[in-house]
């Protein structure tokens, strides 16, 4: 087609254009990132991703499901090279006040069993992305996004363009992770949204969403163009330790030429924390870049290592948030959003406004009480304020969690009518109902529900769970509706199903088609944390179908356990209930899960398409302990009990709070009392702490 300027162009002629650029671009993708041998060149490829914005802009209502405008400026995530983090990328736990910190310290210190003061460094939390770079021998090797804590994305190329971020460092160690934020200040990102205003292009919300999108960019001389920095503050992989504490690691690392934040400060004390972090609060609007809080970090290294961290978060770090920002806005509606455990959620539709540089426009409305003014204790919040649509409302925004409604104006209240919640599924009709006990209304339509359906096969896919490039939650949606896919079992067999015929659909060629059906079967062989945290059992998160996977190792022993066990009684339940972090709402959620039919179904027919792979116990080296199961009981005088807990899982031993058959070693403390006598009865091994102390000391 000759190429009719955009300005006069039918909107028959629109959608035609659309789809043909769509499918030439796919093309020009494929050959530029898979085969590495790209078909047109660079300015080719701008020109068309420019008339296809332009065509964009002037018909919204034809953009594409398929857009390329959203495949290639958004996160182009397929593009990027995986890169497994040798030691995990961890994320913060959150104070919200002075009492939270005082907490913290307390924590720490009975952790350690200390009395004596612990000291702590105290900087500024970045709000920008957090990179990890890692040299060899003082060469830049990689450097590696985040992602999800195990497996970030190669973005070497575009961390040369870093400020901060040395190419080369002297005296280093053999191997060296330096971990940081990658943030953008206010001046570069005030030119940069002019710049993209000026060529037409997106302009982003905040500078944490331009730092993510100018280093996440596939051609790197993008990212030369968009000035980003740097500051060091951690570290990951090591050869040798860097110092005794943290502040003189921060010290070499700012020697070696990383940017470190200068506001970096020790604190003998949490008062003296609680000091410097209202220093940097009143600094905060001079400093040029967003921080969203203060992190405190235990300074002394060897008392670091003891802390070790939970799952995803050191206990030896925490990050104090400032307090959110808010705005006022108008409540325009509440609607209703069915979950995938079919969980009626309100939320807000408000009058779009901006709260700490975003624009917000829905808000959650939690539950039917918290919309009456009431808190899951039936105690007045907002003084029992109701919440109806029309009414003026206070938004406020902590960090990236979802807005919520802090307050509500009286004064400008014109509807007469409080809300009433719906008894029934907007989407499928089915009764919703209250569980005594329950805060939430349940679509009791399940897998018939549409809507539930839905939000099963996005959670199914989504990043923490099957994580499958260029099936989305946006393309399932897709696939669902036209009935190609019904449960999850079906993404593995469409290929065999609809290859043929997504190969010739618009927009889509043979390329895409066979780029999606790769993807989706290199995702055939999956981890079991992440196929049961798929499986979206109710009260089952990430965590815990960490825990679960690492309990019972392979799919058939946990399937197998699950079957065996029955609510509330037998060796299966109290397995089960013994994990630590398994309490029993979700015990009774997963089992019940196992034991009804449709689940089952759908379950076994998933599974059969899977090579599922064992979690086996971490590296423990020589451990004597490996696998085994233990107890802790009694007092113990050298550590606290978290610290031997922590250690022996360390070891790869699994820690219960029950003795029972399967127990191998019990360690007793003084005063230990029933669990000691019923461990002899059974005669499992019984161990004093000396002698425990001196068996993990062999490994070390
Ligand atoms: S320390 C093991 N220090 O905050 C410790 N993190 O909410 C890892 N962040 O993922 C983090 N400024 O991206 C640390 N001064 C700072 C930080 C910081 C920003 C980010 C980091 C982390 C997130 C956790």
């Amino acid at each position: 087609m000759a190429e009719i300027s955009v300005k006069i162009l039918s909107e028959t002629q629109a959608r035609a254009e659309l789809a043909r650029l769509s499918v030439l671009m796919a093309a020009a993708e494929a050959a530029y990132y898979q085969a590495d041998a790209p078909k047109i060149d660079d300015a080719a490829y701008d020109a068309l991703k420019a008339r296809n914005l332009e065509i964009e802009a002037r018909y919204p209502a034809l953009i594409r499901a398929d857009s390329p405008s959203s495949r290639v400026g958004a996160a182009p995530v397929s593009g990027f090279g995986k890169i497994s983090h040798e030691v995990p990328m961890l994320s913060l736990g959150n104070a919200f006040s002075d009492e939270d910190v005082v907490e913290f310290d307390v924590r720490v210190r009975k952790f350690l069993s200390l009395e004596r003061a612990v000291s702590y460094t105290a900087e500024p939390k970045i709000d920008g992305l957090s990179l990890s770079i890692r040299y060899e021998n003082g060469a830049l090797k990689y450097a590696a996004t985040r992602g999800d804590g195990a497996v970030g994305e190669d973005v070497s190329a575009n961390a040369l363009h870093v400020s901060g971020i040395p190419h080369h460092i002297d005296n280093a160690p053999e191997v060296l992770e330096v971990r940081g934020e990658v943030y953008m200040e206010h001046v570069a990102f005030n030119a940069l949204n002019a710049r993209q205003a000026a060529a037409g292009e997106k302009v982003f919300s905040n500078p944490r969403n331009a730092a993510a999108g100018s280093l996440r960019q596939l051609d790197a001389s993008i990212t030369a163009r968009r000035p980003l920095a740097f500051f060091a503050y951690a570290w990951g992989a090591i050869s040798n330790p860097l110092a005794e504490t943290q502040m003189q690691a921060i010290e070499r690392l700012r020697d070696m030429g990383f940017a470190t934040n200068p506001l970096t400060a020790l604190c003998e004390t949490p008062e003296a924390l609680l000091q410097q972090y209202r220093r940097i609060e009143r600094q905060r609007a001079t400093l040029g870049y967003d921080i969203d809080g203060v992190v405190y970090k235990v300074n002394d290294l060897a008392l670091q290592a003891r802390l070790g961290m939970r799952s995803t978060t050191p206990r030896w770090a925490i990050a104090h948030k400032f307090p959110a920002e808010t705005a006022w806005t108008r409540l325009e509606a509440i609607d209703i959003q069915v979950g995938r455990t079919g969980a009626l959620s309100p939320v807000a539709r408000l009058h779009p406004v901006t709260v700490g540089g975003v624009v917000v426009s829905n808000a959650t409305l939690h539950n039917e009480d918290y919309i009456k003014g009431l808190d899951s204790k039936g105690s007045p919040i907002r003084e029992g304020r109701d919440i109806r649509a029309g009414d003026w409302v206070e938004i406020y925004r902590a960090g990236d969690v979802i807005p919520k409604i802090r307050d509500v104006d009286l004064s400008k209240r014109t509807n007469p009518e409080a809300y009433t919640f719906p008894k029934s599924c907007h989407i499928c009709g089915s009764d919703a109902i209250r569980e005594p006990g329950e805060a939430v209304y349940r679509c009791t339509g399940e897998f018939s529900c549409e809507a539930q359906r839905l939000e099963k096969l996005k959670h199914f896919v989504s990043r923490q769970a099957f994580d499958i490039d260029g099936l989305g939650a946006k393309q399932v949606q897709t696939f669902v509706e036209e009935g190609w896919i019904t449960q999850p079992a079906d993404i593995f067999t469409l290929r065999t199903r609809h290859g043929a015929a997504l190969a010739t659909r618009e927009g889509w060629g043979e390329i895409s088609a066979n780029k999606l059906f790769t993807a989706i079967e290199s995702r055939q062989t999956i981890l079991l944390n992440r196929l049961i945290f798929a499986l979206g059992i109710r009260h089952v998160g990430e965590n815990s179908a960490m825990l679960l996977a690492r309990t019972y190792q392979s799919w058939q022993g946990f399937k197998d356990a699950m079957i065996a066990a029955q609510p509330h009684e037998g060796a299966a339940w109290d397995e089960l209930n013994a994990i630590d972090g398994v309490g029993g709402v979700m015990a009774a959620s997963v089992v019940d899960f196992f034991h009804t039919e449709i689940t089952r179904e759908i379950v076994e027919a998933l599974v059969a398409e899977l090579k599922i792979e064992d979690i086996l116990p971490a590296d423990t080296g020589n451990s004597p302990v490996a696998g085994k199961t233990l107890v802790f009981t009694g007092s113990l005088s050298k550590v606290s009990r978290a610290e031997a807990k922590a250690q022996a899982e360390g070891l790869g031993a699994k820690v219960s709070g029950a003795v029972s058959a399967k127990t191998d070693i019990l360690v007793a403390g003084e005063k230990a009392g029933s669990k000691l006598k019923k461990a002899v009865a059974l005669g499992v091994k019984v161990l004093t702490e000396d002698e425990w102390l001196a068996l993990i000391a062999e490994t070390r």
